[in-house]
């Protein structure tokens, strides 16, 4: 029998994890639960991480965590418990699936459009590195990381993933039009990877465009791969595409550990009324089962499922409201009364071996050293983030003193706005500058000669900030200002 770690969560978690496990003890699914410590309970109990250490020795030896939502407060305090294990185990893709599901009205479905649809979420980088400083009191700063090693790790899985299920077009969700640095460097592996699946039919949309036609003709999307942020926030839309939060369920696939658990929260407006729709949850549980290689188990449960959904049983978020709802355990005994059942409408009832283990694999060398060193790097200047309350000719003059004729002052902007050598008048400022100085002629500048420039510059100014300007063969590695 195969053991894995549970951990209940906080809100509707115990509730709606109780319901799942149910459904698998009637399903006699061969699995073993090992009950886990984690979740905003522990962190009030002094775990600063929100687990216990006994939580994650389990965890790290068992490889597989099946979770309850758990409660991360807003704002200032303790950071997140999901991220924290996304992060702490390296579960590096973030696999939702969204379909339509008979019983369930959407627009869609009452269109008859299908959906089927699979995001892959980078899991880790992005904003969610959380390095966000206060620059001045009225300037935040957060640092958004895209590695190459990490895009790669996540697009050759979900390459991978959706060659082995099938898929026909896999879709590169990104921003690389403004963000050309970051997102660009996202989008240049995606081709780089495609070119390895010539049988997948590979190609890319600016994300504001994506969620336009997602929500317009979410049939034509069949694989979409985002970078973190994105992918989050992309992951609810098409959950309310296939009828809402009840209906998403995902998977956290890291090389050693994986996390399955539904895509809501912990819905603390309906806590502990025994009202919560398990859906999501069973449908990442499915993900488990198929994971662990249970897919008859799987296929039978989901089966039941289906047949119940269509069937017109529901709880209280969706379904049809003039027919009374049944609570979670209620909705969970009617599944189980179902077993055996098959589907009439739904396009695709569950076939055991349909299904395909999600790809796991290691890269056969240590991932962050994708890259090997340029040879030809040279620094080339400077940015510096200063706090000023003036305005920019006055800046622009101070600096101007500092160059040590060996800098240019190129270009000083304010919230990412040039204001100088040009500017507009409608420009409104706040108090914190970004200052760049390259060197005359661009030739390679030592750490040394910054410093000097360093130490002039905080004469007249807090430097809250800097980032060496650099050159890779030649090539700038920065995004230019306007106008240059
Ligand atoms: P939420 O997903 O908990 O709730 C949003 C809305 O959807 C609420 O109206 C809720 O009642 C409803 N809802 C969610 N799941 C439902 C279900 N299974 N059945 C019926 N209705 C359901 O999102 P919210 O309110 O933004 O977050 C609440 C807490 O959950 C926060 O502390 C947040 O950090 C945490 N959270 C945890 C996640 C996780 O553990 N993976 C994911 C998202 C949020």
């Amino acid at each position: 029998m195969t053991k894995i770690a549970v951990a209940k969560g906080d809100g509707i978690g115990p509730e709606l994890m109780d319901a799942v496990l149910t459904i698998f003890k009637a399903a006699d699914v061969p699995l073993e639960y090992e009950f886990v410590e984690m979740g905003k309970w522990v962190f009030d109990k002094g775990y600063s991480n929100g687990m216990t250490p006994a939580a994650q020795e389990t965890i790290e030896s068992l490889g597989i965590l099946f979770k309850g939502p758990m409660e991360t407060p807003k704002g200032k305090g303790v950071k997140s418990v999901n991220v924290t294990a996304r992060k702490t185990w390296n579960t590096y893709a973030n696999k939702r699936t969204f379909q339509t599901l008979h019983g369930v009205d959407t627009v869609f479905s009452k269109a008859g459009i299908p959906i089927d649809i699979t995001i892959v979420r980078e899991n880790i980088e992005d904003t969610y590195g959380g390095i966000e400083h206060m620059l001045t009191h009225d300037v935040a700063l957060g640092r958004r990381f895209i590695t190459r090693p990490g895009s790669m790790q996540l697009i050759k899985y979900a390459f991978e993933m959706a060659k082995k299920e099938g898929a026909k077009r896999i879709t590169c969700g990104h921003k690389s039009n403004i963000m050309k640095m970051t997102d660009g460097l996202f989008l240049e592996v995606f081709y780089k990877v495609a070119k390895e699946y010539p049988e997948l039919n590979a190609d890319d949309v600016i994300v504001d465009d994506l969620c336009m036609k997602l929500v317009s003709r979410p049939d034509l999307f069949d694989v979409v791969v985002l970078t973190n942020l994105q992918g989050d926030i992309v992951s609810d839309l098409c959950a309310g595409l296939v009828g809402g939060l009840g209906f998403a369920p995902s998977a956290n696939i890291g090389d050693h550990i994986c996390i399955f658990e539904a895509v809501h929260g912990t819905a603390p407006d309906i806590a502990g009324k025994n009202i919560a729709n398990p859906t999501a949850l069973l449908l990442s549980g499915f993900g488990m089962l198929r994971h662990l290689g249970l897919m008859e188990k799987s296929a039978m449960i989901e089966n039941a499922l289906l047949y119940t959904l269509e069937s017109g049983v529901h709880t209280g978020d969706f379904g049809d409201r003039s027919t009374p709802s049944l609570n979670t355990t209620e909705f969970a005994t009617a599944i189980i009364n179902n077993f055996g059942k098959l589907p009439i409408h739904h396009p695709k009832p569950a076939i055991p071996n349909h299904y395909v283990t999600p790809t796991h694999f290691m890269l056969n060398k240590n991932p962050m050293l994708e890259s090997k060193e340029m040879e030809n790097e040279e620094i080339i200047g400077v940015d510096m983030f200063i706090e000023s309350n003036e305005q920019p000719q006055i800046i622009a003059d101070k600096c101007l003193k500092h160059t040590l004729d060996i800098f240019k002052l190129v270009n000083i902007s304010n919230r990412g706005t040039q204001v100088w050598p040009k500017g507009s008048v409608f420009t409104n400022l706040v108090n914190q500058y970004h200052i760049r100085f390259e060197s005359i002629g661009e030739i390679p500048v030592t750490q040394i000669e910054i410093l000097e420039l360093y130490k002039r510059m905080i004469q007249d100014y807090k430097v809250c900030s800097t980032e060496l300007l650099n050159t890779w063969d030649g090539k700038k590695t920065y995004s230019l200002s306007q106008g240059q």
